[in-house]
């Protein structure tokens, strides 16, 4: 049967108290909307609309998910009427979630649409139990079976002492839908239409409604202010450094050690504490990654060392060294066995194997050969206050301490510079320099 899956995401979410629409607000690299439409798509929905308001339209559009604009919000019912019409009518059914839910995996999509044609009723609905008081709609029983949902502000004071709440997730029959949505009116203190409503018209027509009981109450935990964005987030990364300690990963300290979704670490590697592994970075088998340290988009190896360093969108070969205090950016590319150390900042560099560049360096634009040496304090001088230029060193080269190699500039393989030297010509192969500006040395 085709299941089409509807995300509610309108509403204005002002308690967020924020410029920015509440299901734009990120946990673990992604936003809540991400996160909630990875999980319908893991549930296997053939089609996915969102309902959206006018000023989340283009953050939407751009993940390729198709929007009708809802505005006003006049309801999570209203949503629904906006979305059903703009939707080809056929027989199937629509799965509803929300976009404030970031923490409800795929499986208890399944799980709902798998109980509504399992039972072969017109709805079925996630409930869970809650701690008391709360913001939730109430699940309202009559002879065990599901009445009718009344929300916290429209309910008397025996309804508040019910604990099974509405998550907000839901797998209708799609001609039921389309029939009770119709039948909508806001006669409710919020002035809404509700589509909880929906229940007790199916209900009062004869058909039956489905309860799915979640028995991990903080899966279905709404973000609705920042307090419940940092609690949902605690949740979720939890359960991302859970995922990897299970995988092999050892994590010295969860509470102090952060991980985006989508994260790939290798067995046997340690995370040591104060250690942020962040976007699309993958580690390798064995590595030792912290302490203090920030990878952002990182694509590192096996055997690799990072400690009290900070490497974006850059690569790191297997058994390189890397910190501590070091700096890596922009594609900086580092060899097989290379060395960077302390105070060493790398931009669109490339370091060939066993390279090294152990203290207070700055590389930029450049490319240095296998082996080759850079000394303490060398700077490529690539900005000459208009363009960026390159510089390249050759294999097995020695770079003395405090060298300014002024690019573009290219340093043959096996060649020397002096301590101090200031590099403004090119350096053949095997030819040593010293100065400023530097000089071959003169053979005796
Ligand atoms: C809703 C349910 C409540 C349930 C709770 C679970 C109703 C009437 N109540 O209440 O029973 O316990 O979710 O979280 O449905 N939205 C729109 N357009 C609107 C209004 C809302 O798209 O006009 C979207 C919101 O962006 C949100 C979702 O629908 O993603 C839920 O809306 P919200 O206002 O948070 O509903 P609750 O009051 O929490
Ligand atoms: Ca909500």
């Amino acid at each position: 049967m085709k299941t089409r899956a509807v995300i509610m995401a309108a509403g204005k979410g002002r308690r967020m108290k924020s410029g920015t629409p509440k299901v734009l607000h990120e946990l673990c690299g992604r936003t809540m909307f991400e996160h909630v439409l990875g999980a319908v798509k893991g549930a296997g929905a053939d089609e996915i609309v969102a309902v959206v308001s006018p000023e989340l339209r283009p953050a939407i559009e751009a993940l390729g998910v198709p929007s009708i604009v809802q505005e006003p919000q006049q309801g999570t019912g209203h949503a629904m009427q906006l979305a059903v019409a703009a939707m080809p009518a056929q027989l199937g059914q629509i799965l509803v979630a929300s976009g404030d839910m970031p923490l409800a995996p795929a499986s208890l999509y399944r799980d709902v649409i798998a109980a509504r044609s399992v039972a072969g009723v017109p709805l079925a609905l996630v409930s869970a139990r809650v701690p008391l008081p709360t913001n939730f709609g109430r699940v309202v029983r009559e002879g065990g079976r599901v009445a009718r949902i009344v929300e916290n502000a429209d309910a008397s004071e025996s309804e508040r002492q019910i604990d099974e709440v509405n998550t907000g997730i839901y797998c209708f029959d799609e001609s039921a839908l389309r029939l009770h949505l119709s039948g909508l009116r806001p006669n409710n203190v919020q002035g809404e239409l509700y589509l909880t409503d929906c229940i007790a018209t199916i209900v009062a027509q004869g058909g039956s409604v489905e309860a799915v009981l979640c028995d991990d109450r903080r899966l279905v935990m709404g973000v609705n202010n920042r307090v419940e964005l940092s609690a949902a987030r605690a949740v979720m990364q939890q359960r991302i450094l859970d995922a990897l300690m299970l995988s092999g990963v050892t994590i010295v300290d969860p509470s102090n050690t952060y991980a985006d979704a989508g994260v790939e670490v290798g067995g046997d590697t340690v995370i040591l504490p104060g250690t942020h592994l962040r976007g699309k970075t993958v580690i390798g088998a064995r590595c030792t990654i912290g302490p203090d340290s920030f990878l952002e988009n990182a694509a590192v190896a096996d055997d690799v060392l990072v400690w009290y360093s900070i490497v974006r969108d850059s690569s790191v070969q297997t058994r390189a060294t890397v910190g501590p205090f070091a700096h890596l950016r922009m594609n900086a590319a580092v060899g097989s066995d290379v060395k960077i150390g302390n105070y060493v900042e790398l931009k669109k560099t490339k370091m060939g194997t066993g390279a090294k560049a152990q203290h207070l360096s700055y590389l930029g634009d450049a490319e240095i050969g296998d082996g080759t040496n850079i000394g303490a304090g060398t700077i490529t001088c690539n900005w000459d206050g208009k363009n960026k230029h390159k510089t390249k060193v050759g294999k097995g080269a020695f770079i003395g301490s405090n060298s300014s190699l002024v690019a573009p500039i290219t340093v043959g393989d096996g060649a020397l510079t002096g301590a101090g030297a200031v590099v403004i010509r090119d350096v053949p192969p095997g030819e040593r320099v010293v100065g400023n500006p530097a000089k071959p040395i003169k053979k005796k």
